[in-house]
């Protein structure tokens, strides 16, 4: 197999390759990353002689059809991906999450590639606090920001590209993940870096939101399941039956750091704040026999503190820069 990973320098693609290279050792991986602020290329070093890495955007029509046009399979994490930038400029989400979709779909049209495409829960919108409502695939989209507006977009064109041309695609939509090698800029990193440098967890608002949480790791062996097994045309849900607030995940990460329970902040909350996602994931689990393997949120949330407080250079000079956003947008 010939493989092209898109975003493979991010958190979820380099996860991704990580895990590839140790379950699928004969398959051939090549990375193309336009490397952006959100990747960080030391998460490749364990692997950076055994893959091939290509740096670029995926909204390059030549680069991305010749590519294309020399791999068997897609597996397509590249976007811009976090909601508070997209609400600050929401342009370069226009253009990875939206062109570079289009631009991957038209070579794996003119190449019979197969694709199988990454996109997230918040397609679908937010679920009121306290219902027992869950996601599922037959839930219509309804993205709140831009950034998953140009999400519920890329999905609708991966499967107008399928019933149009025919092109074998699959879609699965994923909810929070969480786990090393995340941008510090995200939820658990910011919090967990912020302890580890002495500065209290912020909860935007007054933390009641809801994510339903899962490893990234169990998030990509059902990445791997569905490109090997899954039906073209089809989309999966994956999630972990891993629903918690805000105020609970702070205060676990406060109880595992060893800091009193009320030493956190609220600060100003993100407009259009979806209030809670949740994922049905029935459908994975019963066609393709998917399971999570992480199923203790906590003793996962421990492994990765673990792993922020173990290298803290991965991390270091991107919090600065994180940081001076936030605080520039009061958040
Ligand atoms: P990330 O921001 O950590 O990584 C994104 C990667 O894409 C980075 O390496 C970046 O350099 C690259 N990239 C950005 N623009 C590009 C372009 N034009 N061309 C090529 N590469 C480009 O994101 P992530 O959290 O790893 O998310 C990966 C995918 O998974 C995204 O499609 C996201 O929508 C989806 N997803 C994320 C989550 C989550 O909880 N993080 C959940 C469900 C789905
Ligand atoms: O559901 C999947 C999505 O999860 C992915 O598609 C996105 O790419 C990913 O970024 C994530 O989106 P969220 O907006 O849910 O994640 P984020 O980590 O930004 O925030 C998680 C929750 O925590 C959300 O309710 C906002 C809140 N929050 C976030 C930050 C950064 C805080 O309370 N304080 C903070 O400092």
């Amino acid at each position: 197999m010939r493989l092209l990973v898109t975003g493979g320098a991010g958190f979820i693609g380099a996860n991704f390759v990580l895990r590839v290279r140790e379950t699928r050792p004969d398959w051939q991986v090549t990375v193309l990353d336009a490397v952006t602020y959100a990747a960080n290329l030391s998460s490749l070093d364990p692997v950076i002689d055994d893959i091939h890495l290509v740096k670029g955007s995926v909204a390059d029509a030549d680069l991305v059809d010749d590519l294309v046009g020399r791999h068997d399979a897609v597996v397509h994490f590249a976007a811009d991906s976090h909601n508070d930038n997209s609400l600050d400029d929401p342009w370069p989400f226009v253009e990875t999450n939206v062109v570079g979709t289009y631009r991957l779909l038209e070579a794996v049209r003119r190449h019979g590639t197969r694709l199988h495409h990454v996109s997230t829960d918040e397609v679908y919108g937010d679920l009121e606090l306290g219902d027992p409502q869950r996601f599922t695939e037959q839930t219509p989209v309804n993205p709140s920001s831009p950034y998953s507006a140009t999400k519920a977009s890329s999905d609708l064109l991966v499967r107008a590209w399928g019933r149009s041309f025919g092109i074998e695609a699959t879609i699965s939509n994923c909810s929070n993940n969480y786990g090393p090698r995340q941008h510090v800029e995200k939820f658990i990193p910011r919090q967990v870096t912020g302890v580890l440098e002495g500065i209290r967890p912020k909860l935007y608002g007054a933390g009641a939101n809801v994510r339903d949480w899962i490893h990234v790791d169990d998030h990509n062996d059902a990445v791997v399941m569905i490109l090997e097994r899954g039906t073209p045309g089809e989309t999966y849900l994956i999630g972990a039956d891993g629903e918690m607030s805000n105020r609970e995940v702070v205060a676990m990460i406060l109880e595992l750091m060893g800091k009193p329970a009320d030493w956190f902040d609220h600060v100003p909350d993100r407009p259009g704040h979806d209030l809670r996602y949740a994922i049905d994931s029935t459908k994975l689990r019963a066609e393709l026999g998917w399971e999570p393997r992480y199923t203790t949120f906590r003793d996962g949330l421990a492994a990765t503190i673990e792993w922020y407080r173990a290298n803290p250079e991965w991390w270091r000079t991107a919090r600065v820069t994180s940081e001076t956003t936030y605080a520039r947008l009061g958040r």
